[in-house]
């Protein structure tokens, strides 16, 4: 994930000199706010809701999206048609990652 600089160079705004060593900041992906509306948001009728990076980009774009997104509508589908109430109990506490923004453990009830 990590990349030296062979020159200086600036990009975006930011020097970077020969020698530099460069990360991908893998968490900032969908935090971009020149490019996301209000990116810290959890807004549920975005437009262009697929316009985001949480699958990757380009060639090596996630070639299983597509179940993803159909699992996480059977999901949900699942919780809606028994009307599920899922309510969170404490905080989340994250992964301690610089690569993934997961949850390692989130508390909640179920209840119908
Ligand atoms: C919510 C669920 C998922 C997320 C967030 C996700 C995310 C990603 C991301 C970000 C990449 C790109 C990695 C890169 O650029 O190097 C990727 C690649 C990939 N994903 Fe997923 N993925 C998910 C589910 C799945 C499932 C269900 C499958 C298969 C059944 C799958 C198979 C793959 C494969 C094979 C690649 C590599 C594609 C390539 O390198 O050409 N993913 N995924």
């Amino acid at each position: 994930m990590r990349r030296t600089a062979t020159e200086d160079v600036e990009f975006a705004g930011k020097r970077m000199r020969a020698g530099d060593k460069v990360v991908v900041w893998y968490l900032s992906g969908n935090r971009d706010a020149d490019a996301i509306d209000r990116p810290d948001e959890f807004i549920v009728d975005r437009p262009r809701p697929r316009e985001h990076l949480s699958f990757g980009f380009g060639i090596h774009r996630c070639l299983g999206n597509r179940l993803a997104e159909l699992q996480l509508r059977i999901l949900w589908e699942g919780i809606l048609a028994r009307d599920l109430r899922i309510e969170v109990l404490a905080k989340p506490i994250y992964a301690h990652s610089n690569f993934l923004r997961g949850i390692s453990r989130l508390p909640v009830r179920l209840t119908s």
